[in-house]
């Protein structure tokens, strides 16, 4: 079986959030098992000049963005076993960061255009296309309007995975036709709220519809979690499917990685300790083992869950004795709100706005609990990493969250949940983890069994490998 998979970021390479690291570790976990899986994806000017270097050029071929007729270099490189495609264009990606310019929409009509288009010159027909987000959902679109009957592209299958549903592509109606290309007779495909939607186009024409749980399968049927497209999804509800992302248990290992100032294990966690300190040291708090530290690594943006944290942060800081620390960057309004409330209480609170992701993995390491009040999350990789590096993750119950943790109240389960998204509440869940902090072999054994919690790709590689299956058959 083959399987392109196209995306719009991947690690090592370039990544903005847990898309990428979906894409970096899914196609190696779908190789192990044999699968010839391939990527796509574009030639940003940002992926690192040492990846570049080892990129070997295979050809240059002409793609249709409507009227334009677009140059398009196909690069290869191998990375962890891996095959992957870059598709250039210095007109559409050398710029500076990823998304956010003006064209996007034209940008990765291109890229969509591309990956269809390339096929014939890098000799790998594959059984199945899986697209990921707006990105490249006019893929699907595409291959039914223009390529299912060409010669050389017969009886491919696609799969659209939805990572967020927030964000759709959605653009004015001129983007039909001069941009994407498509003709007034398409517009129903890609037709929402007067709009024209990628991601609808995505969810209307591939053969079957992923998302990355099983929890946020069904909650994207709910209005409330949908941004519009609950009933384009409850018609197509016969082809969608949640399956739990996983994560890359090799690069993400505290045994193992060069990013600690110290390496542990579930079997020997005392250097975790040692982690702790340091990470108090680098945010400026004092070091102290038996102040229950509370991390956050996230995009500062509200439905993170970060309405929520600003109503009740002091709070707690002055009514528990807990440090707090916060890595992310984001929206103004909590950047500053932070920034203040660490210069408030510097022995209490510790802040990086930045993007690092070594700072992350020492967040992980050094903290004893892990905040992650979501107002939605599709799968969420963050609270998976904290399982692994020990750092009890305190959530609200939705999306993936709800999928991987679980409250530890009857002495089972590898977290603290709570159910409603209320300030109070979350605060409540908090409280619940700092007392559990304080009963030390109680906590001892909680972070056992967290850190053993196997959240690696098997069983879910195993699910996209039989849904793949499943469509190539039919
Ligand atoms: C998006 C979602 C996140 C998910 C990730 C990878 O970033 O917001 O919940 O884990 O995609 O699928």
């Amino acid at each position: 079986m083959k399987v392109l998979y196209a995306v719009s970021e991947a690690k090592p390479f370039i990544a903005s959030g847990g898309l990428g690291d979906v894409a970096g570790s899914l196609p190696v976990a779908l190789r192990r098992r044999l699968i010839g899986c391939r990527v796509v994806m574009p030639l940003y000017e940002g992926i690192p000049q040492q990846f570049k270097d080892n990129m070997k050029f295979i050809t240059h071929i002409t793609v249709p963005v409507s009227w334009r007729r677009q140059y398009c270099g196909i690069f290869e490189a191998k990375y962890n076993g891996v095959i992957y495609y870059f598709i250039d264009n210095q007109y559409y990606f050398k710029r500076q960061g990823i998304y956010g310019h003006y064209d996007d929409a034209e940008r990765f009509a291109f890229f969509s255009r591309a990956v269809l288009e390339i096929i014939p010159h890098i000799d790998f027909k594959p059984d199945v296309i899986n697209c990921n987000d707006w990105q490249t959902a006019l893929v699907p679109v595409y291959y039914s309007r223009y390529y299912a009957r060409r010669e050389g592209f017969e009886n491919i299958k696609t799969v659209f995975t939805i990572h967020n549903i927030q964000y759709q592509g959605k653009y004015g109606r001129e983007v039909l036709g001069d941009v994407a290309g498509f003709s007034e007779e398409d517009a129903p495909l890609l037709e929402n709220d007067g709009c024209i939607n990628f991601m609808k186009g995505g969810i209307e024409c591939s053969n079957a519809v992923t998302t990355v749980s099983p929890t946020y399968a069904g909650e994207i049927l709910d209005p409330w979690y949908a941004y519009g497209l609950d009933s384009i999804l409850n018609e197509r509800k016969w082809k969608l499917k949640g399956i739990l992302n996983g994560i890359d248990t090799v690069s993400n290992d505290p045994a193992a990685d060069p990013a600690l100032p110290a390496n542990f294990s579930a079997e020997e966690p005392q250097n975790k300790a040692v982690c702790k300190a340091a990470l108090q040291k680098e945010l400026g708090l004092p070091e102290n083992p038996d102040v229950p530290v509370i991390a956050m690594v996230s995009r500062l943006v509200a439905h993170k869950g970060f309405d929520l944290v600003k109503c009740v942060l002091e709070e707690l800081l002055t009514t528990e004795n807990v440090q707090v620390a916060v890595l992310g960057t984001g929206e103004w309004q909590y950047e500053t709100f932070f920034n203040d409330l660490a210069a408030k209480y510097p022995d209490k609170l510790g802040v990086k706005i930045a993007f690092n992701s070594a700072l992350a993995s020492r967040m992980y390491a050094g903290s004893d609990i892990f905040l992650m009040p979501s107002k939605s999350e599709p799968c969420g990789l963050s609270q998976m990493f904290a399982l692994r590096y020990g750092s009890i993750p305190v959530v609200r119950a939705t999306g993936g969250l709800k999928d991987t943790v679980q409250d530890s109240g009857m002495n089972e389960g590898n977290g603290f949940v709570f159910e409603d998204y209320n300030a109070h509440d979350m605060l409540h869940a908090i409280r619940r983890a700092v007392h559990g902090f304080a009963d030390t072999e109680g906590w001892a054994i909680l972070r056992k069994r967290a850190m053993e919690c196997d959240n690696s790709w098997g069983k879910s590689a195993n699910e996209y490998i039989k849904l793949y299956k499943n469509l190539i058959k039919n």
